[in-house]
């Protein structure tokens, strides 16, 4: 089985129990079906409802913009959600919807067979590390979930409600963990050419 044919199969099939209440449009993800990186959201919003792609919202287009600072493009990784169909009012997905979507993320990563799974925001972190601990706690650290690493990062919409690039500030954490996300790529033999950590960069890119 392809990704694409997974998706087809998924678009076709009626929503697994629990998810009936979602919409109904679905966003399965998209991206490099071979990537090293995976990034996992929390569900789609609006915007990505609308599209059927995952993030491409103003949370998406921050993300895009995150990626960019360290040289990192969304065609040469995989982006995703834990939940494929918008909660209503964009709301956070409950735990029974995160317990709905797990095959098909799991099919989704056994397709993939990424490297590293940068999980955005609290929903899909605590999902990979069975953990009740916050983003706040755990994002930036390195965690093992069946020999792939884990990589738990702020959300970008999160981002969004704390603009401040101050020392100290999410973005600036964040900075400093996609530097460290970045370095690590590198070291699996990344097909991009090396950061050259350059400070400046994040200043005129998010
Ligand atoms: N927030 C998410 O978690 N996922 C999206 O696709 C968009 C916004």
């Amino acid at each position: 089985m392809t990704l694409e044919q997974l998706e087809a199969l998924t678009a076709e099939t009626a929503k697994p129990a629990g998810l009936e209440d979602l919409s109904n449009n679905l966003v399965f993800g998209e991206g490099d079906p071979d990537a090293k990186l995976m990034i996992v959201g929390e569900g789609p919003g609006e915007d990505e409802d609308l599209s059927g792609r995952p993030f491409v919202g103003r949370a998406g287009q921050l993300l895009d913009k995150i990626l960019e600072s360290v040289k990192l493009h969304r065609d040469e990784i995989y982006i995703t959600n834990i939940v494929k169909y918008r909660p209503p009012g964009n709301r956070n997905p409950n735990q029974q919807e995160v317990q709905a979507s797990e095959p098909l993320l799991l099919e989704q990563i056994k397709l993939i067979r990424p490297q590293i799974i940068a999980t955005l925001g609290n929903v899909p972190t605590q999902y990979f590390l069975k953990t009740t601990d916050g983003i706040t706690k755990l994002h930036g650290n390195w965690f093992d979930w069946h020999s792939v690493k884990i990589y738990p990062l702020y959300h970008p919409a999160y981002l969004l409600r704390n603009p401040s690039r101050e020392k100290g500030s999410p973005k600036w954490q964040m900075w400093e963990d996609m530097k460290k996300l970045k370095e690590s790529l590198d070291s699996l033999g990344s097909k991009e050419g090396k950061l050259v950590i350059d400070n400046a960069q994040q200043d005129a890119l998010f």
